[in-house]
């Protein structure tokens, strides 16, 4: 992880007027683990989510509901926020682009544009997608004038509007992807952008009309208009911080990471850095754009009915089993599947049978033999120094992976290390050993593997805050077992070698049951 004192992270944000689903769920579970990971390695961080308010889509639902806008919106919101409540996100704020702090920062943007001499008024003839709030030139059109986002039928326009002289940033763009590897990430992002950019850059149109369009931000140099929902959108990655400061008294802006789906690339790779960039202010580190949740190999949609809910998966299964598996079984920058009998199989398997399975059996014999207390580890042999050169190699694979954004990667990692630690324990089998009247051995054994077990639920704690708060709590390392959901644990409490003997332990239920599919 990098060295910096302090980190800022987003999602993007969601429109309100959409159920939220499991790539919603998704992104901001990711933000939240990565946060996590940050708070846990001593950076100061701060996490933003929150909700796109404006354009025509939340104005056309609020009308059928024969509801304001706003009101519409101050509803709808509420299913986001308890989402991320339930799935424990702490994010460090909420934007909303209807707040006034945003409407705000985002006319002192427009007008650091209009300053830069890039803002131009001019009629504009192009084929409108309503619910994409885009317009697209004839040669963009699918066959049928379908819009080639959507395949929905696009509306022809003719509208004079204001545009955002994008063109002129182009050679600094793709010169600023160049020289900044970590800009655009993974590489296949990058190298879409820069194909994208091989061909000339149009320019921006940043208003509607509000004749057609009135729900949006007032257009600052024209009262006939409002401005471009996605300008408006963007902005709240800076309005949300410009008042705010790091640490060291630097200002939280530029982000270092923003967190995005694949399909919203363009926006933020292009349009985003463009617009900064004529606004004089610092473009973001890293944007890492992520795969689709597909199900049964397809994308998941109202019509088809497959949409997944996370808070039916939460309920269902636990919400830091839900956490685990996300987090697990998308490699970043891919697609993944989703299913059921995925989700159930993963948390049999890694959840059930390899981690609450060695706790469980460490648990059981430290209450039995050794008194509930954490054994003193004595003389080690050649199987505890390999358990305890995997337990230092992964306490240090871990945070190098979460800082290269390979989440799927750390966390198998980790799993490794219990897989050993319960093929060590079947190797040393205290079980019979303490019959045979081996004691120092078996406490050895005892504090080797509970050392591992240990580390592991350190180490996935930004994963599954609860679960592994429980697991610590058992093993006499935290006193309050919900402690992990609001406070990260210390640097220095991850690492091989800190489990003291003489902790007596809590032992328990099994942290994962298994799941019996039906
Ligand atoms: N409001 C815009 C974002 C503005 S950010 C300045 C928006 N909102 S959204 O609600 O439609 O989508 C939010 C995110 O969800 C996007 O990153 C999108 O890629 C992601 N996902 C939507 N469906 C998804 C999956 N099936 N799988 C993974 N993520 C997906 O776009």
């Amino acid at each position: 992880m990098s060295a910096q004192s302090s980190f800022y992270v987003t999602t993007p944000i969601y429109y309100v007027n959409d159920e939220p689903h499991i790539g919603h769920a998704y992104t901001t579970v990711l933000a939240d683990v990565i946060s996590r990971f940050h708070r846990l390695s001593g950076q100061e961080t701060f996490f933003l989510t929150g909700t796109d308010e404006h354009g025509q889509k939340v104005l056309t639902a609020a009308r059928a509901r024969g509801v304001d806008p706003q009101e519409h919106c101050d509803e709808m919101v509420q299913r986001f926020q308890r989402l991320w409540e339930r799935l424990e996100i702490r994010n460090d704020d909420f934007i909303r682009t209807t707040e006034e702090r945003h409407e705000r920062v985002v006319l002192d943007f427009v007008r650091r544009i209009d300053a830069a001499g890039d803002i131009y008024d001019a009629t504009y003839e192009g084929w409108y997608c309503i619910p994409d709030e885009r317009f697209w030139t004839e040669k963009d059109l699918l066959a049928g004038g379908n819009c080639p986002l959507c395949e929905r039928p696009t509306t022809k326009l003719t509208e004079r509007n204001y545009f955002f002289r994008m063109s002129r940033y182009q050679d600094w763009l793709i010169e600023h992807i160049r020289s900044n590897p970590e800009f655009l990430q993974p590489e296949s992002r990058r190298n879409e952008i820069l194909g994208f950019l091989r061909k000339p850059l149009g320019d921006l149109c940043i208003t509607r009309p509000k004749s057609r369009l009135g729900w949006g931000v007032p257009f600052p140099l024209d009262e006939e208009y409002v401005i471009y929902v996605w300008l408006d959108a963007l902005v709240n990655y800076y309005s949300a911080v410009v008042d705010r400061k790091r640490p060291d008294g630097s200002p939280w802006w530029p982000a270092d990471l923003h967190l995005i789906g694949k399909d919203i690339l363009t926006t933020h790779a292009v349009y985003w850095p463009t617009m900064l960039k004529s606004a004089g202010l610092p473009i973001p580190r890293t944007i890492l754009a992520h795969g689709w949740w597909l199900v049964e190999e397809t994308k998941m949609s109202k019509s088809l009915g497959n949409v997944v809910k996370p808070i039916s998966m939460a309920d269902r299964y636990g919400h830091d089993a839900f956490r685990y598996f996300l987090m697990r079984d998308m490699v970043l920058g891919q697609d993944a599947g989703f299913s059921e009998e995925s989700l159930v199989g993963r948390i049999n398997s890694d959840l059930a049978n390899d981690l609450g399975n060695c706790l469980n059996r460490v648990e059981r014999m430290i209450d039995k033999h050794c008194a509930r207390t954490v054994p003193e580890p004595g003389a080690s042999g050649a199987e505890e120094q390999e358990l305890e050169r995997i337990g230092r190699r992964t306490a240090e694979a871990v945070p190098a992976l979460i800082g290269e954004l390979k989440l799927h990667a750390a966390i198998e990692e980790t799993l490794q290390m219990v897989r050993a630690t319960n093929r060590y324990l079947e190797v040393k089998a205290p079980w019979k050993a303490v019959k045979e009247g081996g004691t120092a051995a078996v406490a050895s054994t005892l504090w080797f593997s509970t050392e591992a077990i240990r580390l592991a639920a350190s180490l996935l704690s930004p994963v599954m805050p609860a679960k592994c708060g429980e697991a610590l709590h058992r093993l006499g390392v935290l006193e309050d077992p919900a402690e992990l959901v609001s406070r990260p644990l210390r640097a220095d409490q991850i690492g091989w070698g800190l489990l003291e003997p003489g902790t007596e332990i809590r032992p328990g239920a099994p942290l994962f049951p298994r799941i019996e599919q039906t």
